[in-house]
């Protein structure tokens, strides 16, 4: 255990061997910014200002030569080698209200969702509170560093379930898709600030790009059970390529046909009936226009459509604080 001190604060937190500093202060109900959690979005970047520490990731990509020179470092890739002192704004608003724990957990189903995305139901003792939206690390037997993947259920059923995306050559999908029923694997979360603000009072939109289906699942789920849309109205967009890759809508739960409705853009393939042709940003800027604003906006996938949901909403005059989104790689 080594003891952490903050520039300027009289709050310190530790951190063991196996932590990383972003990981031990939100343990730690110590407010640090992040979004992915795996050294791609330079979120969690803090100063150095003393002792020693080592990156998990040493090819972190959002970490450079500047940021050596500087001794800078990425709270989420950080590990103290002793005590140190570090410097960076804290805000409260990365605080949420079940803070991140590691616990072991068992792989107890396997469902197909498409042809190339699966959902894996993890189940574990203890408390399982998380809020919808966000994500948990998963270390996997043979991967180097944890891979993010978000929650498609709800707290309170025992488990946390994932839909994941199999990537073509990709190292942690590969050996997820290859598990069997009963492995046993270490899950640490929940993280993240874009989950589902029961309190907005405005309709909601979600905007769901192949591996983003979980979290806007995990939200449209939530929605329901929090009864939001007996007052709200909540729009379920999934942007694929093709016909394969739909997905079957009565996976959001909740009330298909009244209150939520479930619109599939395909990019590669022309539309039949039911479907639109596009990209996703596309569709939905076709749909709402000007009214953009007026919606409480979730969006997850991979980075190039997160930037052109981002460019579209900036440029419809959607506030940021409507705009709840983690940084997908
Ligand atoms: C916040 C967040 C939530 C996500 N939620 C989902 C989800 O619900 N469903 C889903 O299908 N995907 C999700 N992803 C993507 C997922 O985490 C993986 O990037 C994806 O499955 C590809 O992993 P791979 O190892 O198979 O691919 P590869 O191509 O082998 O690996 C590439 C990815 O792994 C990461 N990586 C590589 N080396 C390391 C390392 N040493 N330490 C940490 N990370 C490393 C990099 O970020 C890179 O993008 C999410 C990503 C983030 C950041
Ligand atoms: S780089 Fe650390 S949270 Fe993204």
């Amino acid at each position: 255990m080594t003891e952490i001190s903050i520039l300027n604060s009289a709050d310190t937190f530790v951190c063991d061997e196996n932590d990383t500093i972003l990981r031990a202060a939100l343990r730690a109900n110590v407010g640090m910014a992040y979004s992915c959690n795996v050294g791609s979005c330079g979120n969690c970047r803090f100063e150095l200002v003393e002792g020693d520490v080592s990156h998990l990731r040493e090819d972190a990509p959002a970490w450079s030569e500047r940021d050596l020179k500087r001794n800078r470092w990425l709270g989420c890739q950080a590990r103290p080698s002793g005590r140190c002192t570090i410097k960076f704004r804290a805000d409260e608003n990365y605080i949420t209200p079940h803070p991140p724990k590691r616990r072991k957990a068992r792989l107890t189903r396997l469902s197909d969702i498409t042809h190339d995305i699966r959902e894996f139901r993890f189940e574990f003792e203890g408390e399982d509170g998380f809020l919808p939206g966000q994500y948990a690390l998963l270390s996997l037997p043979g991967v180097n560093g944890a891979r993010a993947y978000s929650m498609c259920n709800l707290p309170g059923e025992g488990n946390w379930s994932f839909q994941i995306k199999k990537v073509p050559g990709g190292v942690a999908t590969g050996q997820l898709f290859a598990l069997k029923d009963g492995t046993e694997i270490s899950i640490d979360g929940p993280y993240s600030t874009a989950y589902l603000r029961p309190d907005r009072p405005r309709d909601i939109i979600l905007m769901a790009g192949g591996s983003g289906l979980s979290p806007m699942v995990s939200i449209a789920r939530g929605a329901a059970a929090a009864g939001l849309l007996k007052r709200r109205k909540l729009h379920f967009y999934y942007g694929c390529r093709a016909e394969n890759d739909l997905i079957d809508a009565s996976l959001l739960g909740g009330d298909i046909s009244g209150r939520i409705s479930f619109i599939a853009a395909l990019s590669d393939t022309q539309a039949t009936e039911g479907q639109r042709s596009g990209f996703l940003h596309e569709v939905v800027e076709a749909d709402f226009g000007e009214r953009l604003k007026d919606h409480e906006i979730y969006f997850a996938g991979p980075p190039v459509m997160a930037a052109a949901i981002q460019k579209m909403a900036h440029e419809a005059g959607v506030p940021m604080n409507q705009l709840h989104f983690d940084e997908f790689y």
